[in-house]
């Protein structure tokens, strides 16, 4: 099988559990302490080694394409104006990656945005992240997934343990067997009751693929939302072949909602090394 270079970003979503916020520009254009979630995603995938980015975009989500993009003008001024250091980082964003953008038309699920993206992934395995998840940590989750990827050359989902009482938040897994520590899946449901739960595992937004997924996503009908469900497509590879968990190392932060997304500024603003101390300063009166 060839190597896995190539992963998908889906951002097309309308991002309803965002809105006033998400109306007019992106989720994943939200900023966690300096930088867009976007950006963390791409960084967190290059770091694996998948540096072909295909991110499928919608209406109203053009500063992704800007973000990533050379803005001749801004890096001659910053030159012009001796501001180095930032210089250096605008213009290493734009040239971190070859970026490729599909449109979906219609947000018409996550697995009808991760079909879209069929043409530019062939016979190749490739990875899927979602930005709106924050994964941060000493080893990139990504790398995570990849390290099992490359020993067993199957599927390979990350997953994160949850409260029993959150589980119809999530895409909840149901586990066949454990051997090496490996989870053998043997199929999903989307945001369950917590009494029809399979275990409490719970698919956090980073997937890697064999190319047998995107055949199947292809026959997939509307799920659950009247949406085409990428877990739908999961669950029938997992009738096929062996598709395994990787319970992800990390700290998680779901940043597709104000709520995850103040704890991700907060716990990531007190760890950063340039203004950890003086926020935890700033914040004491308050507390
Ligand atoms: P989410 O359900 O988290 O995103 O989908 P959403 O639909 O934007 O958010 P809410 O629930 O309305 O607040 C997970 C990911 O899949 C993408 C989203 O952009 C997000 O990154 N997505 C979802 C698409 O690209 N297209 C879709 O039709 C649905």
């Amino acid at each position: 099988m060839r190597k896995l270079r190539k992963i998908i970003f889906p951002t097309a979503g309308m991002g309803t559990r965002f809105l006033p916020a998400t109306k007019a520009s992106p989720k994943e254009m939200l900023t966690v302490v300096d930088k867009p979630l976007i950006q963390y995603g791409v960084e967190e995938a290059l770091a694996a080694g998948m540096d072909q980015i295909i991110m499928v975009t919608g209406r109203g989500k053009r500063s992704i394409e800007d973000h990533f993009d050379i803005s001749a003008e801004l890096e001659s001024n910053l030159r012009n104006a001796g501001k180095e250091e930032l210089y250096k980082e605008v213009s290493r964003v734009a040239r971190m990656a070859e970026v490729i953008y599909v449109r979906q038309k219609q947000a018409l699920g996550l697995g009808h945005a991760v079909r879209c993206a069929a043409h530019w992934i062939n016979d190749e395995p490739f990875g899927v992240s979602l930005a709106d998840e924050l994964i941060v940590g000493e080893t990139p989750a990504m790398q995570q997934l990849k390290e099992v990827y490359d020993q067993t050359r199957c599927s390979v989902i990350g997953l994160m343990q949850v409260p029993r009482g959150e589980v119809y938040k999530y895409g909840i897994v149901s586990i066949q067997g454990e051997t090496d520590g490996l989870l053998r899946l043997s199929g999903m449901v989307e945001k369950p009751a917590v009494d029809d739960a399979p275990s409490d595992m719970a698919i956090i937004g980073r997937y890697i693929f064999t190319p047998r997924l995107m055949q199947l996503l292809k026959l997939v009908t509307p799920g659950k939302g009247n949406e085409i469900q990428l877990t739908d497509a999961i669950a029938e590879l997992a009738r096929e072949e062996p598709v395994y968990g990787v319970p992800v190392h990390g700290q998680r932060f779901d940043a597709g909602n104000p709520g995850g997304f103040l704890l991700a500024n907060a716990v990531l603003g007190l760890q950063h090394p340039q203004y950890g101390d003086t926020l935890r300063k700033a914040l004491k009166p308050y507390l």
